[in-house]
């Protein structure tokens, strides 16, 4: 109710804002039109914001300065500047272009256009060349003009313009400011917004022979090499920079070059990075040691040292040669930081061709933080690459494997589909940063390493083949993404290889035309090297060279990241989508829509879609509790016809960018109604997924690690308990509630699925209200239902991070009570017989 008085009082304020119109019965004071005034805040920081004046002299900011466009050009965060929009109108046709310069010296200049000031198209660059329908003698007449705003003097262009359009902004600033508070709804208010709510009672009649068909992967994962989620990570590769081939510009931090988590002991010669004659061209840097006395030792301090356990076995390998002397034994070892040795072996480095040696190491003790060292016990020169170290216990007992603790918490998770490389990986900082997959498949020597766009190093040892087996050993499906011939808009990097000022500032450039032929054709090599024969296509060969000559069975592909839908981006998206079409239409393309829920890029990316027939698209939406709250409709309207849709990036972010039973309830409550859009949303996945609690460049993420431990989420249990519980099919109820307020109503949210292979009905109940909900649920069983049914129950404060969900089971029958927690999330399964 608050909440709604709220919303009339900002209407209201903005009618009172408005004179009054000629012609009603009310007191005659405005003239025909009035003035508007364009402008944007004098650093550049700002979007486009409006203020009017019915003389040209007082003047008032339309909504306190809302921004109603916001300039897309530029790295990240405030370096996307508007300077000076200028805001002019079509005479003919009424519609609207804003021209703003991207940097204060005035040279590159962007430009949008908008039929109404509210929807507004791409942004392009605007040269000044350019002929448009826009040219001064066809736009409504503009002065430019520095007025006083808000107490800020401000340079801008005045326009005459009609009455009715501000009060249209200003209707359309009181709808927008009105959903904001909607959105900024948190459990921090229920002690107000609840005080007098007393335990709530509810009614739930489930009609089991109304349903409709929802898809069987509604649960995934998104797994993004982000917070050294792969190296350091998932990936069980114990070595850090085992390839030489760190380099300054993937990370500002000291000492991020070469030598990184190297360090040489007892030797006066210091270690030498060299790259005459490499292992492989795709890892120039080599380590060189020159050993002139006995007692040299080259350590390795592993991702925040080492973690190993009594008893268990490493593989240990390298590449080396020597440069100098005929050959040397190494002495290969485990130590403490105290220099105590765990475990050792030896090896012998011989002749100057580089050559693999490799050698087993059993942990006499468990050690936390354990370091590697290599001791040359001979004088000479080594040349040595590659070093690394794989616990043999890895998932599945994979050779060049993952992490078995935390790849088995992902697989506890039953995801039906697993999207990889990214996220922001996948499209890359500029184009040479654009994730080119065949780079990641091959022996490890060969694969070329990659900048990592949030910062620091990828091996790329974790590549297309691991993926794809990854997938196959959890029975998910594979869903590649890969960047739509355009970098991401955010690219620090500039994307155009250009260094003058125009066009080196974003936004988002593409692929040269030229080189898109051979773009595509590494997209459709993907899928033969997926799905192609073994024996008879190239890329199918080597596959089966890599040790799966069966097909992976890919059947989705994703093109784009929440890209920019700009011109650029269209035309390479369309080349993309018609020649995957032609040469494999049986291949589902997920195509993108933006980073929002709407917007630009939203319209822009559905209209595409529509266009073109893309069978999917990627919706990404990171939003408050409070949203997700209010949200719950968004799919129901959704045209059953276009395309269907892949949530691929979600989550509730509240203050502080915690994960904690708040946000995990409100992601709890909106995938009830997710379920019940399982005719039209046929993916999700939460995201990001993994962070190294030591590295972390985003919050919240879905599972937190060190090097011994895994610390899963209160969201992660969410997922969990949708992942093992979900159905494919949709089984109708209805809800009645004694206490009938809108703010109740809406955080108590109810799915029922059936689960296709064993019938099992499954009942999702949440329940986001500070007090319990005492439910009845009328269930018309026959037979061949079990009355013991499954319990799970996550239930906690809405601050809490640490919740664990509860299993156990109860009696049911017909017509069973059930209470809900306060702040909790309920899943019953019933179990066919
Ligand atoms: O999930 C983290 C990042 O969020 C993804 O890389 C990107 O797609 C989105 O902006």
């Amino acid at each position: 109710m608050n909440k709604l008085i709220r919303f009339l009082y900002i209407c209201l304020l903005g009618i009172m804002a408005l004179p009054v119109r000629a012609g009603t019965d009310r007191v005659v004071n405005i003239p025909d039109s009035v003035y508007l005034f364009s402008y944007a805040s004098a650093d550049g920081s700002s979007g486009l914001k409006l203020a009017w004046s019915h003389d040209s002299g007082s003047w008032v900011s339309i909504a306190s300065g809302f921004e109603f466009i916001k300039c897309d050009f530029g790295p990240w965060g405030m370096q996307k500047k508007m300077f000076n929009p200028h805001l002019m109108q079509n005479k003919t046709d009424g519609t609207w272009r804003c021209i703003w310069t991207l940097t204060s010296s005035g040279k590159a200049m962007a430009y949008a256009d908008s039929p109404d000031l509210l929807k507004w198209g791409y942004q392009s660059h605007f040269k000044t060349e350019e002929l448009t329908r826009y040219e001064l003698q066809n736009v409504e007449k503009t002065i430019q003009k520095q007025l006083v705003i808000d107490g800020s003097n401000l340079s801008g262009w005045v326009q005459k313009v009609s009455y009715s359009l501000v009060e249209q902004l200003l209707r359309y600033t009181g709808y927008k400011s009105y959903q904001q508070m909607l959105s900024e709804e948190s459990a921090e208010q229920d002690t107000v917004r609840f005080a007098d709510l007393n335990p709530v009672t509810a009614t739930i009649q489930i009609n089991a022979d109304e349903s409709k068909a929802i898809s069987e992967h509604l649960i995934g994962i998104f797994f993004e090499d982000i917070n050294y989620a792969a190296d350091g990570g998932l990936y069980a590769e114990l070595v850090q920079n085992r390839d030489f081939e760190y380099t300054p510009d993937e990370c500002d931090k000291e000492g991020w070059n070469a030598t990184h988590s190297w360090s040489l002991k007892g030797s006066n010669v210091p270690l030498s990075i060299e790259t005459d004659s490499p292992v492989h061209p795709n890892n120039p840097h080599y380590a060189v040691l020159e050993v002139q006395e006995q007692g040299v030792t080259l350590l390795n301090s592993g991702f925040d040292g080492i973690m190993v356990k009594k008893g268990e076995k490493y593989d240990f390998s390298l590449f080396g040669k020597m440069l100098d002397g005929k050959k040397g034994k190494i002495k290969v070892a485990l130590v403490t930081k105290e220099g105590k040795e765990i475990a050792q072996a030896m090896i012998t480095v011989s002749g100057n061709d580089w050559k693999k040696k490799h050698a087993v190491l059993t942990a006499s003790a468990d050690v936390a933080d354990a370091w590697l060292a290599i001791s040359p016990q001979s004088i000479g020169k080594y040349a040595v690459d590659i070093v690394s170290l794989f616990p043999q216990n890895t998932f599945k007992g994979r050779k060049n494997g993952l992490r078995i603790d935390l790849a088995q918490t992902l697989a506890d998770l039953h995801p039906r589909f697993v999207r990889f490389p990214g996220g922001c990986v996948a499209h890359g900082d500029g184009i040479d940063n654009i994730y080119d997959w065949k780079g990641s498949i091959g022996s490890l020597e060969s694969r070329k390493p990659k900048r990592n766009t949030w910062g620091y190093h990828q091996t790329r040892g974790l590549g297309y083949f691991e993926y794809f087996l990854f997938c196959e050993d959890i029975g998910a499906e594979p869903l590649p993404v890969l960047a739509a011939g355009v970098p991401c808009q955010n690219s620090r990097t500039p994307s155009c290889h250009s260094t003058d000022e125009i066009s080196s500032y974003g936004q988002q450039c593409g692929i040269p035309l030229e080189e898109m032929g051979a773009y595509i054709q590494d997209i459709l090599d993907l899928i033969e090297y997926a799905n192609g024969d073994a024996k008879k296509t190239v890329w199918g060969k080597k596959r089966a060279e890599a040790g799966h000559p069966e097909p992976f069975n890919l059947k989705y592909i994703g093109i784009g990241n929440e890209d920019v839908i700009s011109g650029v981006f269209k035309e390479r998206f369309t080349m993309i989508f018609n020649a995957i079409k032609e040469k494999y239409p049986e291949i589902i393309v997920v195509g993108t829509v933006g980073p929002f829920f709407e917007g630009t890029d939203y319209d822009e990316g559905w209209a595409l879609a529509t266009e073109l027939g893309v069978p999917m698209v990627d919706e990404h939406y990171y939003v408050t509790p409070g949203w997700l709250v209010n949200n719950q409709d968004y799919y129901d309207h959704y045209d059953r016809t276009k395309s269907k849709v892949y949530l691929g990036e979600y989550a509730a972010h509240a203050r502080g960018r915690v994960c904690n039973m708040e946000t995990a309830l409100s992601e709890a409550l909106y995938l009830t109604a997710i379920e019940r859009n399982g005719d039209i949303v046929s993916m999700t996945s939460y995201a990001p997924l993994l962070a190294n609690e030591k590295h972390i460049q985003w919050s919240p993420d879905l599972i937190y690690f060190n090097n011994s431990e895994v610390k899963p989420t209160v969201s992660y249990y969410v997922q969990q308990m949708y992942g093992q519980n979900s159905g494919n099919e949709y089984i109708a109820s209805s809800v009645s509630l004694d206490n009938v307020q809108g703010a109740v109503k809406k955080r108590i949210g109810v799915s029922v699925v059936r689960e296709g292979t064993n019938g099992d009905l499954i009942l999702k109940l949440v329940n986001m209200l500070p007090v319990s909900v005492k439910t009845s649920v009328k269930l018309p069983l026959q037979n061949d239902w079990n009355t013991t049914v499954t319990k799970t129950v996550l239930v906690g404060k809405p601050q809490d991070r640490e919740v664990c969900p509860v299993s156990g089971t109860m009696q049911i029958d017909e017509n069973f009570q059930y209470e809900m927690p306060a702040y909790s999330f309920t899943v019953l399964r019933i179990h066919k017989r």
